[in-house]
C-alpha cells in the first residue's frame, strides 16, 4: 500500500514532497506556515490579498492607518473611484512581507505566493503588475494565480529577468479554463510550470456557479490530464479540494496528479493565522453548520460557517483604509447593497446587509470563516481536551501525516498535560 512519500514532485532537478500548502488570503496561510511546509521539503503559500494590512500587523508598519488618513474625506462619499493604491508603497509592502518570508527559509522545499486577480484594487492591471513584480524582485520561488484568472497576467511579468526561471502556475476547474489560458499565452512561449486543478469541495472562493455539486475533482482532473497528453503537454497537474487524508491524495497521485494542494487540514495549525477562538469554531462545525453562498462581492461562491460575523453584517463599506475589492472604476457590489438598505433606513441604525459582505473588513478583521467542505472532520484529527476544548496541532503532524498515512488512517497529536 503505497503513501504520498512514495511520490515526488519534479521542478527541473528538485524532487518535492508532492504536498502544498494552498494559499489562504489575509494571512490565514502565514509565513510561519508556509515556512513549516518549506522546511518538510514541500511547498507553502503566502497570500498577498491585503498586503499592506498584513504588513501592519507582521512589522507594525502604518500603510493602512496612512492611507485612511489621505482619503479621511472621501469617507462618507458613496464614489470611490477617488481612492487609489500607491503603487511605490503597494510595491514595498509586498517586497517586505515577500523578502522576510524567503529570508526565513530553510529546507528543500519552496514558497510561493498566491495571487488573486480579483483583487481588483481599483486599478486591476496596474496593481497586479506591480504585486507579481514585486513578489519576484523579493526573491519569492514562484507565483500562484488564482480567482478570476486574467488571460494575459503572464504578460504583466514578460520582460521581469525571473520570468523563466521562477515558478509560475494557474488554478483552474476545469478543461475549458485551462485550454483558454493556453491559447490566449500561446505568443509568449512560456507555459504555466504547474496547474492547479481545484474541485467543489475547497475552501474560499469556487470557480463553479451553484450548480457546484454537480461537479466532480476526480472527473475534471481526468479530463485535464487526457487533454494535456492529447497536447503533448508536460504540466504537472496539482489536485485540490477536500483531499482530506494521506489515502485520499494517493489515489490522486496515481491517477494523474503531480501533486496535491490541501489547506482545510491546516486551518486549525499552530501556525495558522485564524485566531485560537475561530479555530475551536472550525473543529466544533458540524455538516450542517457549513454553507456555500453568494455574498462575496467578487461573484465567486464562497463556502464559509454560516456562524462567520461577516454573514448579515451592515458596517460601513472600508474602501478609504482597504479597497482590494474596487474593480477599475471604483465599484463593489457591497457598496451598492450598503447604500440600499441605508436609503431604505435613514437613520442608519441596525442596517445588516443580507446578500453581500464588506470582504475587506471582515477578512482583516478574521471574520469571515471561509472553509472547506469537510472541515467537519477536522474534529476527528486531534484530541478533546477535558475543558472540552480541541487540541490544536502542529503543522509538521498535520503535514507528515499527510505524507506517511495510510488505510485512511489519521494520526492524533500526543496528548499534552
Ligand atoms: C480558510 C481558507 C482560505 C482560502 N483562501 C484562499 C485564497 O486566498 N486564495 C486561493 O486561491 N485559495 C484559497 N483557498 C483555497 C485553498 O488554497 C485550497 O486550494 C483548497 O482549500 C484545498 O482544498 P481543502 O481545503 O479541502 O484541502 C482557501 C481555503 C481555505 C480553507
Amino acid at each position: 500500500m503505497k503513501c504520498v512519500d512514495d511520490f515526488r514532485l519534479i521542478f527541473g532537478k528538485k524532487e518535492i514532497v508532492p504536498i502544498i500548502v494552498g494559499g489562504m488570503g489575509v494571512d490565514i496561510s502565514t509565513a510561519q506556515l508556509a515556512l513549516e511546509a518549506a522546511r518538510l521539503g514541500g511547498i507553502g503559500h503566502i497570500s498577498d490579498a491585503m498586503v499592506p494590512d498584513v504588513c501592519d500587523k507582521r512589522f507594525k508598519t502604518t500603510y493602512v492607518k496612512d492611507k485612511t488618513k489621505f482619503y479621511r474625506l472621501n469617507i462618507p462619499n458613496p464614489d470611490k473611484s477617488l481612492v487609489q493604491f500607491d503603487m511605490g508603497l503597494l510595491a514595498e509592502a509586498t517586497k517586505l512581507h515577500v523578502a522576510t518570508t524567503m529570508e526565513a527559509k530553510r529546507g528543500e522545499g519552496l514558497i510561493f505566493v498566491n495571487c488573486m486577480e480579483k483583487l481588483t484594487m481599483n486599478a486591476p492591471r496596474e496593481t497586479l503588475r506591480v504585486r507579481m513584480r514585486s513578489a519576484l524582485d523579493a526573491g519569492i520561488d514562484g507565483i500562484t494565480l488564482s480567482a478570476g484568472l486574467h488571460l494575459n497576467s503572464f504578460g504583466l511579468i514578460e520582460d521581469h529577468p525571473r520570468f523563466r526561471d521562477a515558478k509560475l502556475g494557474i488554478i483552474v476547474s476545469s478543461v475549458r479554463a485551462l485550454q483558454i489560458f493556453l491559447r490566449k499565452n500561446a505568443k509568449l512561449n512560456r507555459l504555466p510550470d504547474y496547474v492547479v486543478v481545484e474541485g467543489p469541495l475547497a475552501g474560499g472562493h469556487l470557480g463553479f456557479g451553484s450548480d457546484w455539486e454537480q461537479y466532480d475533482l476526480a472527473t475534471i482532473i481526468a479530463e485535464i490530464v487526457h487533454y494535456l497528453k492529447a497536447e503533448d503537454l508536460e504540466i504537472p497537474v496539482v489536485a485540490a479540494g477536500g483531499i482530506f487524508t494521506g489515502t485520499d491524495a494517493v489515489s490522486f497521485l496515481e491517477n494523474g496528479a503531480s501533486a496535491v494542494q490541501v489547506a482545510t487540514r491546516f486551518t486549525i495549525a499552530e501556525e495558522c493565522g485564524l485566531p485560537y477562538k475561530v479555530k475551536q469554531e472550525y473543529f466544533k462545525a458540524s455538516e450542517d453548520d457549513i454553507e456555500v453562498n453568494n455574498i462575496s462581492p467578487t461573484g465567486y461562491p464562497m463556502r464559509m460557517l454560516k456562524s462567520s460575523p461577516a454573514i448579515g453584517s451592515g458596517i460601513r463599506p472600508g474602501c478609504e483604509s482597504y479597497g482590494y475589492l474596487l474593480d477599475g472604476s471604483g465599484n463593489c457590489s457591497y457598496i451598492t447593497s450598503y447604500n440600499r438598505e441605508i436609503a431604505l433606513h435613514p437613520d442608519g441604525k441596525n442596517i445588516s446587509v443580507k446578500d453581500k459582505t464588506c470582504l475587506c473588513t471582515h477578512m482583516s478583521n478574521m471574520n469571515c470563516w471561509t472553509c472547506g467542505l469537510y472541515t467537519y472532520r477536522l474534529k476527528d484529527t486531534t484530541n478533546r481536551l477535558s475543558d472540552g476544548s480541541y487540541q490544536i496541532l502542529s503543522a509538521e503532524h498535520i503535514f507528515k501525516d499527510y505524507q506517511f498515512s495510510i488505510d485512511q488512517k489519521i494520526s492524533l497529536p500526543d496528548i499534552f498535560v
